[in-house]
């Protein structure tokens, strides 16, 4: 598992959460019970940390980064979907962030906000809760498209994949 301290930087991941061997976690990570981290994600904690909240989940080939003054925060029940890049973003509960989105610096979505796939969130954007921003650069306006209990079936759905992923993955080369 590539799992790496920097310096006295060191990530602190919970013992009920899962980190697939091939993502990489760098320095100041903080990654909650029941939470996931998916292959080819790398999630680099070298100036400020990256917190992920519990039950939420970073899929497949996503960039997590940060900054002293802007860190990453994910709050629980929260799901980032596959090839996303966030830098220094605050993210609340029950949010999600589909394929392919790009959320940067000082962008704050409030709990049960989405980023819809392929969006671009340039600095300091503010997605209100119950909304969807959508597009590039995004607009936001009020989620009719995916609800609480979507996002919600998504969380859960990678909290039993992560499950079933501990107990059965087996390498074979
Ligand atoms: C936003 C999303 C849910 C589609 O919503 P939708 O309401 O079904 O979209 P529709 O096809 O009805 O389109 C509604 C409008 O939004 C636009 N739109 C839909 N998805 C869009 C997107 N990702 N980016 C920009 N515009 C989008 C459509 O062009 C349409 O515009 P119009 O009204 O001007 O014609 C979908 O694009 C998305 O992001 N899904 C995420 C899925 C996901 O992450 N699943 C979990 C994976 S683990």
């Amino acid at each position: 598992m590539a799992i790496y301290a920097l310096g006295e930087l060191e990530p602190t991941i919970h013992p009920d959460a899962y980190v697939h061997p091939d993502a990489t976690v760098i320095g100041d990570v903080r990654i909650g019970a029941h939470a996931s981290v998916w292959p080819q994600t790398v999630l680099r904690g070298d100036n400020g940390y990256i917190e992920l909240g519990e039950r939420s989940n970073i899929q497949d080939g996503c960039v997590v980064h940060c900054t002293r003054k802007d860190p990453t925060i994910l709050g629980a029940d929260s799901a980032i979907g596959h090839s996303v890049h966030v830098e220094g973003a605050r993210i609340g509960t029950g949010c999600l962030i589909a394929s392919g989105s790009v959320v940067l610096n000082g962008t704050v979505l409030e709990d049960g906000a989405m980023v819809g796939a392929g969006a671009v969130l340039s600095y300091n954007s503010h997605v209100p809760s119950g909304h969807i921003a959508l597009g590039v650069p995004a607009k936001t306006r009020p989620n009719t498209s995916f609800g609480p209990e979507k996002i919600a079936g998504v969380v859960d759905s990678y909290v039993e994949r992560a499950k079933r992923f501990r107990a059965e993955l087996r390498r074979l080369d």
